[in-house]
C-alpha cells in the first residue's frame, strides 16, 4: 500500500497571480494498491468526493499510464481529504499532484518531482498550486519558452507568521472566477501588481513583515473577484481592524487569508463563514509504502 500526503495550497497570494503559491498543514490523505482488475474507491472523508471514474485522482492516474503507454491496472484507492474544495485552497491541484505520485510509483516511471510539476502545471494551466503542494512553502513559477522554472523561496521567519483561513460554506468556481477578469489591462495596473509581487518576495525573503500590506496589493483579479463573494470587503476590514499584516484572496477565492502574528487575533467573521488558523507546511507532498 502506498501512502501520499499532501498539502492545501493557496495561490496568488495577492499580486502573484498564476505564479504565486504556499502550502498549508491541512492535507488530502490518498492510500492506493493495485489489485487485480476494475477500480475501488473508498471514501474515509466528512466531504463527498466523486467514488468512479469521474474521481480526479484516479483520472490523472489514468491519464499518466496513456501518457507513458502503459496499461492501467486495477487500482484500490481510499481518499481521506481533508481540503474542502471548491474554496480557493488547492483542493483539484492535490488530487493531480497525488495522482501523479501515485502514478508515477506504481508504473516504475520513475520522473523527477520537477518532471511531475511540468505535467500538474500543463493540467491545471498554472503552477501557483501545484508547486508548493509538489514542494512545501512558498513557491514562484513561471513558463519560457515552454519550459517552467520555478523557486521555493527561502523564508526565514516563515514559522513566525499564522494564517487565518477564514472560508465561507458557498462554493466558487475557478472556471466562473476566471470568466469574470478582464482581457486586458492598462500599464498603470500591470506596474501595480509587478510592483507588489517584487515587493512580496523581497518582504517575505528578508523577513520585513511590515510591508506586507502594501505587497498583498493586486489589481489583477482581487478587484473582479470581489463582486462574486459576498462578505469580502466586510472581512478584509474586519482582518485589518483586528492587526492582521495582510489579507489577501486565496486563489480564485472565495476563502480569504489573513496573515498574523499570533494565532489568538479575534477577527470577527459573518455567520457563513468559519476561521481556523493554519501554520505553512514546508515540505510539500510525502510518500510512504506502507504494510496496510
Ligand atoms: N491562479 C489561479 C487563479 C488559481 O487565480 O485563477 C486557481 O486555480
Amino acid at each position: 500500500m502506498i501512502k501520499i500526503t499532501t498539502p492545501a495550497t493557496s495561490a496568488n497570494m495577492g499580486p502573484g497571480f498564476d505564479c504565486m503559491g504556499m502550502a498549508f498543514k491541512l492535507y488530502n490523505t490518498l492510500r492506493i494498491e493495485t489489485q487485480e482488475s476494475g477500480l475501488l474507491i473508498e471514501n474515509w472523508s466528512d466531504q463527498t468526493i466523486p467514488t468512479y471514474s469521474n474521481n480526479l485522482i484516479y483520472a490523472t492516474i489514468k491519464d499518466f499510464f496513456n501518457l507513458i503507454g502503459k496499461k492501467l491496472p486495477g487500482l484500490h484507492m481510499i481518499q481521506d481529504d481533508h481540503i474542502p474544495m471548491t474554496r480557493g485552497l488547492g483542493s483539484s491541484a492535490a488530487c493531480i499532484v497525488s495522482g501523479l505520485l501515485a502514478a508515477n510509483e506504481l508504473s516504475g516511471e520513475r520522473l523527477s518531482r520537477e518532471q511531475l510539476l511540468k505535467i500538474a502545471a500543463e493540467t491545471e494551466g498554472h503552477p501557483d498550486n501545484a508547486a508548493p503542494a509538489l514542494f512545501g512553502g512558498i513557491t514562484v513559477g513561471a513558463m519560457h519558452h515552454g519550459q517552467l522554472y520555478y523557486s521555493r523561496l527561502n523564508v526565514p521567519k516563515l514559522n513566525e507568521l499564522h494564517f487565518a483561513v477564514i472560508i465561507p460554506n458557498f462554493y466558487l468556481s475557478t472556471e466562473k472566477a476566471r470568466k469574470i477578469l478582464p482581457t486586458h489591462y492598462t500599464r498603470a495596473d500591470a506596474v501595480y501588481n509587478i510592483s507588489r509581487a517584487a515587493l512580496l518576495t523581497a518582504a517575505l525573503t528578508g523577513g520585513d513583515f511590515e510591508l506586507l500590506r502594501a505587497a498583498f496589493g493586486d489589481r489583477i483579479h482581487q478587484p473582479y473577484r470581489r463582486e462574486l463573494i459576498p462578505g469580502f470587503k466586510e472581512i478584509f476590514d474586519a482582518a485589518y481592524a483586528s492587526g492582521a499584516l495582510g489579507v489577501f484572496l486565496s486563489g480564485a477565492g472565495p476563502t480569504i487569508i489573513a496573515v498574523t502574528t499570533s494565532n489568538t487575533i479575534r477577527i470577527p467573521v459573518p455567520d457563513d463563514w468559519i476561521l481556523s488558523f493554519l501554520k505553512p507546511d514546508q515540505n510539500g507532498a510525502r510518500l510512504e509504502i506502507c504494510s496496510s
